[in-house]
């Protein structure tokens, strides 16, 4: 059986979710009225199926991982393709991303190799430290949350790109965050971006296309000057031999040029193989930036408003890191509260409500439990809808329900957070490690309190990712 849903309009699509702005909305009602499996006419093309229950969700993730071509035009403008076919990693489909997803991954796993004579704790610890001082100038101001302590988090994952930090103040680097920040509320899944990207070429600037590409084409002028840099020195270097693996930029040039396997037809050789890696550093620098900075805000809207929260994690730091030691993922096994206080805060928040579409294969169709997707079709993943219903009291924000005698218990329920099957976070472990370090060493040093006199725990309106409404919040330091 396909799956039910409301009726759509020739060309339109589904009248009311296509009027509204807020996708999540709409997807929202229509799952409450048709069940966590249902179909909606987005537009002019074959009915979407959109699936938003734990079970179905485990069931479907392995075997929906295809992208759709709607989106090709952001690849075509930013990332190398052709108009039928995308570079790197998060808009890429068949052999290509799956070379891609596999190469990242090695690295990622070997990434002490990569990094030299360090180690990733090290340099998130290193950062951690660098954010304290900055906020300890800040003591006592009142501070607008928006990309607040995202270049923390761009330092680390630039370090493992490209082997280089930047000063927090960074001025033309703060400017870009906010401006992918700009796209993040600005951009959606459906209507003018995915449906009518022509729309683009007409009027850029009313339909927002305008801020997708200042955020676009900043984080690609960054790789690729990153990418010229590394080629120069790899050029000035006379022996091969003398060339050194630093980050993963380098790692990537290597296997372009890796003459074992230049017979082999890969996108990872050649040409291919260097504007892929352009696209695969583009889609790590967009996740860091867009993600970090929402799972960060979110994170200190919750502590100032949830003080009690707070203090508990603060009483168990205290406990375990006698004399204020630093943080350091062996601690792991004894800040429980800290953990469940982020995995709470992420759950929550759940800042990626509807993943970008996927696409069943186009030489089959796929069953999830009774229903039958007919293969081509476009499938969302409505992971908010899916964490409501699999929760009790998903409203309230209780770091308690990860918690057993005390001790932090996972859940397989919140594994949704970083998305599931063969097309989840790549860069979840280094993300997991980075929230730990980073929120445990600011709840270490500081109080977060409101600024005004009520905090919102509601999001604002859906569009790329669930975000917390601007707020205001003071530090003081401990
Ligand atoms: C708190 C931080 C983060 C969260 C919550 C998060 C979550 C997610 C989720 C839910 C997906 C989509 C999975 C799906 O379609 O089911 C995803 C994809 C992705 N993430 Fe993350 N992510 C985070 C940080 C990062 C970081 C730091 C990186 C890179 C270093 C990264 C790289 C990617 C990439 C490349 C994809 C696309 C994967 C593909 O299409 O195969 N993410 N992430």
């Amino acid at each position: 059986m396909f799956p039910p849903g409301p009726p759509g309009l020739p060309l339109l699509g589904h009248f009311k979710t296509m009027m509204r702005p807020d996708l999540l909305k709409s997807f929202m009602e229509i799952h409450a009225k048709f069940g966590a499996v249902f179909s909606v006419n987005l537009g002019p093309r074959k009915r979407a199926v959109v699936i938003g229950s734990v079970d179905a969700l485990k069931e479907a993730a392995d075997k929906i991982v295809g992208r759709s071509p709607n989106m090709n035009w952001m690849n075509v403008d930013y990332r190398n393709g052709n108009g039928k076919d995308a570079r790197g990693i998060t808009y890429s489909t068949g052999k290509e991303w799956e070379e891609q997803r596999q190469f990242l991954h090695m690295r990622l796993s070997l990434k002490e190799l990569v990094l030299g004579d360090t180690s990733l704790e090290q340099v998130i610890m290193n950062e951690a430290f660098e954010l304290r001082s900055d906020l300890e100038k800040r003591e006592g101001e009142d501070v607008e949350i928006g990309g607040e302590f995202t270049l923390t988090a761009v330092n680390v994952v630039w370090r493992l790109l490209a082997g280089k930090r930047f000063e927090l103040d960074d001025k033309a680097l703060n400017e870009l965050v906010s401006n992918v920040r700009k796209k993040v509320s600005r951009f959606n899944y459906k209507g003018d971006y995915f449906l009518y990207p022509w729309l683009r070429h007409v009027a850029p600037g009313p339909l927002g296309f305008n801020v997708v590409k200042v955020a676009e084409t900043g984080m690609k002028s960054l790789v690729e000057k990153a990418v010229s840099k590394h080629l120069s020195d790899r050029a000035r270097t006379t022996r091969k031999s003398d060339i050194v693996t630093k980050d993963l930029i380098d790692a990537f040039i290597n296997k372009t040029t890796d003459a074992s396997e230049t017979k082999m037809e890969s996108s990872l050789q050649g040409e291919l193989g260097m504007q892929s890696m352009n696209a695969v550093c583009l889609d790590m620098l967009s996740a860091t930036i867009e993600k970090m900075s929402l799972t960060l805000a979110w994170t200190f809207l919750a502590m100032a408003k949830y003080t009690e929260a707070q203090k508990s994690v603060r009483e168990e730091l205290d406990a375990v890191l006698v004399g204020r030691r630093a943080v350091t993922l062996n601690d792991k096994v004894r800040l429980h509260r800290l953990r469940a206080t982020i995995l709470e805060v992420q759950r929550f928040a759940c800042i990626n409500a509807i993943t970008m579409e996927r696409r069943c294969p186009e030489d089959e169709d796929v069953k999830v439990g009774s229903f039958v997707i007919p293969r081509g079709t476009d499938v969302y993943f409505n992971y908010y809808a899916a964490q409501r219903d699999a929760f009790e009291r998903p409203d309230d924000f209780d770091p308690s329900r990860f918690l057993v005698k005390g001790k932090f218990r996972s859940d397989s329920r919140a594994d949704l957070i970083y998305g599931l099957g063969r097309r989840d976070c790549p860069g979840k472990a280094i993300a997991a490690d980075f929230l730990f370090l980073a929120i445990g060493t600011l709840l270490q040093h500081f109080e977060v309190s409101p600024a005004a006199d009520s905090l919102s725990m509601e999001a604002a309106e859906f569009g790329l990712l669930r975000e917390p409404r601007p707020f205001k919040v003071s530090y003081q330091r401990r």
